[in-house]
Order: structure tokens, then sequence, then C-alpha cells
């Protein structure tokens, strides 16, 4: 039995020292400019979110949906961003497939997560990734303001999807159709 477990003991060093070896000797590629395999995203996506459902706090918005808050959610959003993860103008980002993991349009194809979740992404950032924490340069209630932007894009009040159009240039739900019809065709290929 003591053999046994020094065997256990000896073969779990070998295999960490393999792979401190592998990673030190160089043989870990770095380049960002690649897309994931998807197992690899499958898994690592996997422990992002279960690591925010373990860690983070079930916080409400405690500012309500005003026009002026979306507004300025809107505002906050093309200044910070915009650059990473695509404009309200609906041109995708040029930086999108720069990063690794890629860093998803959040216009075209919002999170689907609890505002609390989006919160918590925002306020401390993804560890290994290109998205920033935002907690030493935006406020609590900016983060809450684009938290709330991003959970009522297909549900903006009339005015704002004015303002929208008034200042990108392009109505709120341009594209989506375009979305539809591609929808409609791989329908129509199958
Ligand atoms: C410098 C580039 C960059 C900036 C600026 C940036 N992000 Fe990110 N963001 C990323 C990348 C890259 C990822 C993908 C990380 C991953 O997949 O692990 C990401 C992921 C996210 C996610 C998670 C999406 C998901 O699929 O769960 C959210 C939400 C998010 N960002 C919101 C924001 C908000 C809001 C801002 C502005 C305050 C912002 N980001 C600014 C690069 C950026």
């Amino acid at each position: 039995m003591g053999k046994f477990l020094l065997g256990v003991i000896i073969t779990l060093v070998i295999l960490i020292l393999a792979g401190i070896g592998y990673a030190m000797l160089g043989f870990l590629p770095t380049p960002a400019n690649v897309e994931p395999p998807h197992w690899e995203r499958h898994f690592a996506m996997g422990a992002v979110d279960a690591s925010m459902e373990r860690h983070a706090p079930r916080a409400t918005n405690p500012l309500t949906p005003t026009d002026q808050n979306l507004e300025d959610g809107m505002k906050l959003y093309t200044m910070n961003c915009a650059l990473c993860h695509g404009g309200l103008d609906k041109k995708p980002s040029t930086l999108t497939t720069s990063f690794y993991p890629p860093a998803p349009n959040l216009i075209s194809d919002p999170p689907d997560d609890p505002e609390w979740h989006v919160f918590y992404t925002i306020r401390t950032g993804i560890r290994y990734s290109g998205m920033p924490s935002w907690d030493k340069t935006l406020s609590e209630q900016d983060m809450w303001k684009i938290t709330m932007l991003l959970s009522h894009l297909d549900k903006l009040p009339p005015a704002v999807q004015d303002y929208w159009k008034k200042n990108f240039n392009v109505a709120p739900d341009a594209g989506d159709e375009k979305k539809e019809d591609e929808k409609k065709e791989e329908h129509d290929h199958h």
C-alpha cells in the first residue's frame, strides 16, 4: 500500500514538472490573432460563468430605466466599450477578432445574463483576457447605466430610439432584419 501511494505521488510530481517544463521551455503559443479552438472556448467560458455564479453578488440595479439613464448608458458605452465590443452605429469593431478570446459584439448580440452578472463582469473584468476591470475608471452608477442599456437593447422607449437614430445615423433595430434574412436564407438552403 505504502509503495503504491509513493508511486502515485511520484507520478503526479513528474506530471506537474512536465507541465511546468512544457510551459517554461516555450511550447505554449502566445499569438492572439487566431481563433481559440471550439473545445477551449467551451471549457473556458464554462469556467468563467461558473466562477461568476459563485462569486458575483446578486445585486439589483439601483437605477430606474429612464430615458436619461439609458441615453447616459449609450454615451458611456460609446466612450468606453465600443472600441472592442462594436458601436451603436452597428459597424463591427476593428478589434473584435484581435483578442484571444475574441471580444463579443454586445450590440448585435447582447448578453442574456442577468444584470448582476453583467455588472460584475464590467466591474471586475475577466482575467487573462482583453476585458479590463472598470472599478477604478467608472463610478458604480455609470457601470449600472451601461448594464441597463445592454439589458434594454430590445425594449428601448421611443424617445431613446429617436436619440439613437439622431446620434448614430442608424435605427436601433437596423441589422436585426438582416439577421432575420440570413436565418431565412439558411433555412432555405437546408
Ligand atoms: C480593450 C478591449 C475591451 C474593452 C475596452 C471592453 N471590453 Fe468587454 N471584453 C473584452 C474581451 C476581449 C472580452 C472576452 C473575454 C472572454 O471571452 O473571456 C470581453 C467580455 C465582455 C463581457 C462578457 C461577454 C460574455 O460573453 O459573457 C461583457 C459583458 C463585457 N465585456 C462588457 C464590457 C463593457 C460594458 C465595456 C465598457 C465599459 C467593455 N466590456 C470594455 C474586451 C474589452
